[in-house]
């Protein structure tokens, strides 16, 4: 499908999917909103990806939050129903199969530090900034944003980004656990891409069953979240990534993995 307000590329199994609306700082209108939607679709059933890699368009912006002049003229009703189709779209980017990784390249304000935060970890440059401007708006984060960053960080540090609505350095939101690593601007997306292909060259199938087990283990009864986690491990053994990886162990050589 060809997209007006993304780009992608896509190598080595890695897709890296670009939010490009610069000249609005990649703000998420309803339009860009669809798009992603159908990205998430058409990738997690393309053979060819493995792992998704989420950033924006040049160097200022990530995503700059929901497009606030498409925002300003809606009705009570119109918002809610915006609010949901955001959180549909970025639901459907938490629950993919395939592990997301944001290179946050710039600022990540409301809407985009909402689809930030739906990714699997984020790598941030030096010069990015995350916050939740909403409140200087007189409205609040919709996208899912009061529900994943407390669970993330704890309410407090959530509570006070969200109430002051202030942005924070990326190496403060490092510090936070929001952002596992930083990296110099011209280095992120390089850095970013080499992790992903190693995450690329592993057992893909593992991997999404890994991340199966540490979502929904977060909601579970710990001793549930065990017992699924060993449901999951003994599903393993009967898939060609498990024969695959543990006789390259035997025979002393790189495993070759080929499933999806
Ligand atoms: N929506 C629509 N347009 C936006 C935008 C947004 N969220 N953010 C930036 N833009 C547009 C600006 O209007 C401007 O367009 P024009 O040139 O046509 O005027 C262009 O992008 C460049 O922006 P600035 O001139 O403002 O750039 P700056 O460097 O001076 O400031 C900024 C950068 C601090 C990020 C500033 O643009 C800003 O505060 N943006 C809004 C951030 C925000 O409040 N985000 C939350 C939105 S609400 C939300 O996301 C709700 C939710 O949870 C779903």
């Amino acid at each position: 499908m060809e997209f007006k307000n993304l780009l992608l590329e896509i190598s080595e199994s890695v897709a890296v999917l670009t939010v490009n609306r610069p000249q609005s700082l990649n703000a998420l209108n309803s339009e860009l909103l669809n798009e992603l939607e159908c990205a998430f679709y058409q990738l997690e059933l393309d053979p060819e990806v493995k792992v998704l890699v989420v950033t924006g368009a040049g160097e200022k912006a990530f995503v700059a939050g929901a497009d606030i002049k498409e925002m300003a003229t809606m009705t009570p009703p119109d918002a809610h129903r915006f609010a949901l189709k955001g959180q549909r779209v970025l639901l459907a980017l938490e629950k993919m199969k395939k592990p997301v990784i944001a290179a946050v390249n710039g600022y990540a304000l409301g809407g985009g530090l909402e689809l930030a935060l739906a990714c699997d970890f984020l790598y941030a440059s030096e010069s990015a900034k995350l916050g939740f401007p909403e409140v200087t708006l007189g409205i609040m984060p919709g996208f899912g944003g009061t529900q994943n960053l407390a669970r993330l960080i704890g309410p407090k540090r959530a509570n006070e980004l969200i109430f002051s609505g202030k942005m924070i350095p990326a190496q403060k939101a490092e510090g936070w656990g929001v952002v596992n690593e930083v990296f110099p601007a011209q280095e992120l997306l390089a850095k970013t891409l080499e992790c992903a292909r190693a995450i690329a060259s592993q057992g893909t199938i593992g991997i999404g069953y890994a991340k199966d087990a540490i979502a929904h283990g977060l909601d579970m009864a710990k001793e549930d979240g065990f017992r699924y986690e060993a449901a999951l491990f003994g599903v393993l053994f009967g898939t060609a990534d498990q024969k695959e990886g543990m006789a390259a162990f035997v025979e002393k050589r790189k495993a070759n993995f080929r499933s999806n």
